[in-house]
C-alpha cells in the first residue's frame, strides 16, 4: 500500500480533494488532468457539531488516511473569500469569520486551498462534465442538504454566488429546492419539482443564462423531474454528480502554488 502512496506523490498531478458537507465529508485523490478518482473515496459522516475544531479534526484524518502529502483542496458550504467563512447555513454558526484555510491547514500541517463547495462542483462539470462543451453565462446548481450556485462567464468562475439564499415566494429558495427538502418532506416529485421550477425560473429571470446544469445526487434520477420542469433555458444533469465538489477541490488545490 505504502509504495501506491508514493506514486501518488510523486505525480504533480494528483491532488487530494476533500468535499466538506452537512452530512458527510468525503475525499479522494484525483487526477487533476482526468478528473478520475486515483482509488477509492473515503467518507466521515460530519460530527452533529460541526464546528471549526471538529471539522479539522476530520478533515485531518481524511488526510491521513490516504498518508497525503501533496496539495489538498477542500470545498465547504459558505462565501468563502480570502480563506475566511463569510456566512453559513448548514453547518455550525462558529464558523463565521473564520479563516477555515488555516483551521484545516493547522490540523492536516500541510497547506489547505478553500473554496465554495458549489463553486468546486462547478470547476468540475465545467472542466470534465456537462459543462466542457458550454459557453456564454452558465449556472450550475447543486441540490442536496442545500441549495448551491456556481456561475460561469465564458468558463471563467464568479464566485461565491449564493443563489440557493434567494427569496423565493417568501422562502429562502433552499429551504423548498434542496433535494434533502424532498426526501424529509417525503414530497412527490410533481410537488418538489415545482419548488425547483420557482427557484430556476427566479435564476433565469435574474441573470438570463445560457445553460443551467443540475447537479447533486439526485441529478442521476433526471429522468423523474426533468420533464417537469418549464424553464426556457437549457437545463442539463451534471454528470460527475456526488464526486464534482471533490473532483473541484482538487482543480483548485491544483491550481494553487504551494505554500502554508
Ligand atoms: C450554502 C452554499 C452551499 C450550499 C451547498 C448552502 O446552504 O449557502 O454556500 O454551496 O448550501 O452546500
Amino acid at each position: 500500500m505504502k509504495s501506491a502512496v508514493h506514486t501518488h506523490r510523486a505525480r504533480h498531478t494528483h491532488a487530494l480533494g476533500i468535499d466538506v458537507g452537512g452530512s458527510g465529508v468525503k475525499g479522494a485523490i484525483v487526477d487533476t488532468m482526468t478528473g478520475a478518482f486515483v482509488g477509492t473515496r473515503f467518507r466521515i459522516a460530519t460530527p452533529d457539531k460541526a464546528t471549526p475544531q471538529a471539522m479539522g479534526r476530520v478533515v485531518a484524518r481524511i488526510v491521513r488516511h490516504f498518508s497525503w502529502q501533496g496539495r489538498v483542496g477542500c470545498g465547504m458550504p459558505g462565501p468563502i473569500k480570502d480563506g475566511r467563512v463569510l456566512a453559513l447555513a448548514n453547518l455550525d454558526k462558529s464558523w463565521i469569520g473564520i479563516r477555515a484555510h488555516e483551521v484545516y491547514s493547522d490540523a492536516c500541517g500541510c497547506a489547505v486551498k478553500v473554496l465554495n463547495d458549489a463553486d468546486a462542483a462547478g470547476l468540475a462539470e465545467m472542466r470534465f462534465g456537462a459543462g466542457r462543451t458550454l459557453a456564454g453565462v452558465v449556472v450550475v446548481t447543486t441540490l442536496g442538504t442545500g441549495v448551491g450556485s456556481a456561475v460561469f462567464v465564458d468558463g471563467v468562475l464568479v464566485p461565491n454566488t449564493e443563489l440557493g439564499q434567494m427569496q423565493v415566494n417568501g422562502k429562502r429558495a433552499e429551504e423548498r429546492a434542496a433535494a434533502r427538502i424532498r426526501k424529509e418532506h417525503g414530497l412527490s416529485w410533481k410537488r418538489w419539482s415545482k419548488y425547483l421550477d420557482d427557484y430556476l425560473h427566479a435564476v433565469e429571470n435574474i441573470l438570463w443564462p445560457d445553460a443551467i446544469i443540475i447537479g447533486g445526487g439526485v441529478s442521476k434520477k433526471a429522468d423523474k423531474f426533468f420533464p417537469l420542469l418549464t424553464v426556457r433555458t437549457p437545463l442539463y444533469p451534471a454528470t460527475l454528480r456526488n464526486g464534482a465538489g471533490i473532483v473541484g477541490a482538487a482543480l483548485a488545490a491544483a491550481s494553487t502554488p504551494l505554500k502554508h
